[in-house]
């Protein structure tokens, strides 16, 4: 069987040209990648835990990382970026519940998840602030 493998490979079409940042987004992709390798061989359901574990992490470190930077610069749209991210805090959490729960279909309604995440937030929203932060002199 072959598995697409670029997929979630990190590249330029990601960057926010923040190095903590794209370093933080590149552990993000890593986390998706693995994911989607293990739904692809059928071992979804074995890493379902630990991805979520990792996801939560992700969210403690990266989200107040942007989130301070974009406070400190007056980020016009900082509210609305926030609320996403408490939005991604709280599926997160959701997804953990229901994978203690036991409920079907965890692993493939979190990989969806976290495509849709990485295409209306990382290539839109977190996109959105890279010239407006590089002009204020962060990278
Ligand atoms: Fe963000
Ligand atoms: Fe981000």
């Amino acid at each position: 069987m072959t598995v697409e493998t670029s997929a979630f490979r990190w590249s330029d079409r990601y960057s926010v040209n923040i190095a903590e940042l794209d370093r933080q987004h590149q552990g993000f992709l890593a986390i998706v990648h693995e994911l989607n390798q293990a739904l692809a061989t059928g071992e979804g359901a074995a890493v379902t835990h630990s991805i979520l574990q990792r996801l939560v992490e992700y969210a403690h470190t990266h989200f107040p990382a942007e989130e301070a930077l974009m406070t400190e610069h007056k980020f016009p749209t900082l509210l609305t970026h926030c609320a996403e991210h408490d939005r991604f805090t709280r599926l997160v959490a959701k997804f953990l519940e229901d994978y203690y729960a036991g409920k079907a279909g965890v692993p493939v309604s979190l990989m969806l998840f976290l495509q849709t995440w990485l295409k209306e937030h990382i290539l839109v929203s977190d996109k959105a602030y890279r010239s407006f932060l590089n002009a204020r002199g962060v990278y």
